[in-house]
């Protein structure tokens, strides 16, 4: 890095400083910068004992005067939310052994990488997000799910209960017939109906991990499943993209030192990188599965975000032996709807009835009337994925020359399929990025979220599937936020390689 760039500021100072920025107007600086540190505190993203930076310092990141901290500091050690020591500085009060914790520091910058909560929390109205990648339902899948609604026998089905923890049977049925069709011999009782997706890897993170145990991922991968691992108590192991050899010489050495109890893949397509796992990597899972006993969870709930026109290879349970620990998730939220909230599990009898008991400790059951409602449209997929891929291809086309238009320097290639383009910046940080982009009116997902070691803070993830308007205003801001940030980082021009 050139030796003239300003010094590169935290990202406590750059979460508090993107705070400041969407309460301008609210009152004094002082006051909303002690009512931001108290939020964080309060949410747990600041850990009893952690010090805060000298009020000196965070003046300059913040570029506001030293007095405006001393202030709000101030008025957090009235409320006592701060202790001040002579000699250490400021601090978050309470017991530090708390925080030593690594599972709490987890399930605080969860909040960070979770979309859904970020979008709630980052992007006030006037904000445009690019922060989650889900597309809604279009008009003609919209109308599919009215007809599948209109079908649904209200009356008959109420004279049942309505608790159904293994899921309601004939939706059982429907997706194993589904997935007969994809080519993965599957019977109804081997089905477990879940909320969504990440119900299913949350069941199956609380399964595996069991009191410590590890999960080997991709990196970058879902983000939602490096928090399900993380909030287990287990520990998450990265591993490059699992689409060459060598990468997956590398899972097999990680198993053969010990401790890794499964791997999380999403072959169908990879999140966020929208790479399509060859076939001859599933191929090599299913036997690694069964040799090493290693669970394989593959998470196709990306699957019908297809780009690409190539053959799909089948999931990697069709290329495991029947006793072989692959289990398979699935899900209706990216071809259908995210409000649905269906989703399920394929998995060996036994498991099913395992993970069954451990969901209904949770909520009993799912909906009924929305299962009720996917039997339809679980029997229509191929109809929906042949909707949603002609979608994507023409969204790509557009937002691929937006991007090409806008923000020339960005280096991406094309994705194969999946829910966004995974770009790289020239230099910098997206983190820093993202604060900038937040000052200009857009909320995006620095890559560093996406990476369970915080890498790839050169990378931020674009969404293909959301509204074209708001897309093309998102970038535009986004270009423009590049700019600021491109001027700061390269004060004199230099060059910074
Ligand atoms: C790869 C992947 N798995 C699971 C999920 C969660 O999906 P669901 O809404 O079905 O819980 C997502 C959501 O974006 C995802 O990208």
């Amino acid at each position: 890095m050139n030796g003239s760039n300003p010094p590169r500021i935290g990202p406590f100072a750059i979460q508090l400083r993107a705070a400041l920025d969407a309460s301008a107007g609210a009152g004094p600086v002082h006051e909303r910068l002690a009512t931001t540190i108290r939020e964080m505190i309060d949410r747990g993203e600041l850990l009893p004992g952690t010090r805060l930076p000298p009020e000196r310092a965070l003046a300059h990141d913040l570029g506001i005067g030293r007095n405006t901290v001393v202030r709000a500091y101030g008025a957090l050690r009235r409320d006592r939310f701060v202790d001040r020591h002579q000699g250490r500085g400021t601090a978050v009060r309470g017991d530090p052994s708390v925080a030593t914790s690594s599972r709490l520091g987890d399930l605080a910058t969860s909040s960070q990488r979770s979309v859904v909560f970020r979008t709630l929390s980052d992007a006030p109205s006037g904000v445009i997000d690019l922060l989650s990648a889900s597309p809604p339902p279009n008009e003609r899948i919209t109308a599919m799910m009215r007809s599948a609604l209109q079908k649904v026998p209200l009356e008959e089905l109420a004279m049942h209960h309505g608790y159904y923890p293994l899921g309601y049977p004939e939706l059982r049925k429907a997706i194993a017939i589904y997935l007969q069709r994809t080519g993965l011999r599957t019977s109804e009782d081997e089905i477990l109906v879940t909320a969504g997706a990440q119900q299913a890897i949350t069941l199956l993170s609380n399964w595996i991990v069991d009191g410590g145990g590890k999960v080997a991922v991709e990196n970058p991968t879902y983000a939602g499943a490096i928090d399900a691992v993380r909030a287990a108590n287990g520990r998450v192991v990265a591993l490059p993209q699992l689409v060459s050899e060598p990468a997956l010489d590398e899972l097999e050495e990680s198993i053969a030192v010990g401790g890794v109890g499964a791997v999380y893949v999403t072959p169908t397509f990879q999140n966020p990188t929208g790479v399509l796992m060859p076939e001859f990597a599933r191929r090599r899972l299913a036997m690694l599965a069964r040799s090493t006993r290693t669970v394989v969870i593959e998470d196709h709930g990306l699957a019908a975000m297809r780009i690409t026109t190539e053959p799909i290879p089948r999931p990697i349970a069709a290329f495991a032996a029947a006793d072989a620990p692959v289990v398979f998730v699935g899900s209706l939220s990216k071809s259908v709807w995210g409000g649905l909230r269906i989703g399920w599990i394929r998995a060996p009898r036994s498991l099913v009835i395992h993970l069954a008991r451990l969901r209904a400790s949770a909520d009993l059951a799912g909906s009924f009337p929305a299962q009720a409602m996917a039997v339809d449209l679980v029997d229509r997929l191929d109809e929906v994925y042949e909707i949603r891929h002609r979608e994507l291809v023409a969204r790509l086309e557009l937002i691929g020359a937006w991007l090409r238009e806008l923000l020339p320097s960005w280096h991406w290639i094309p994705p194969q399929g999946g829910l966004s383009i995974w770009a790289r910046l020239p230099y910098g940080s997206s983190t820093e990025l993202a604060a900038s982009a937040s000052r200009r009116g857009v909320a995006i997902v620095a890559g560093s979220v996406l990476s369970p070691e915080g890498d790839y803070d050169d990378h931020v993830r674009l969404p293909i599937g959301v509204d074209a308007a708001q897309t093309r205003e998102g970038l535009t801001r986004l270009a423009r936020a590049w700019r600021d940030y491109e001027r700061s980082f390269r004060p004199h021009g230099a060059v910074v390689v």
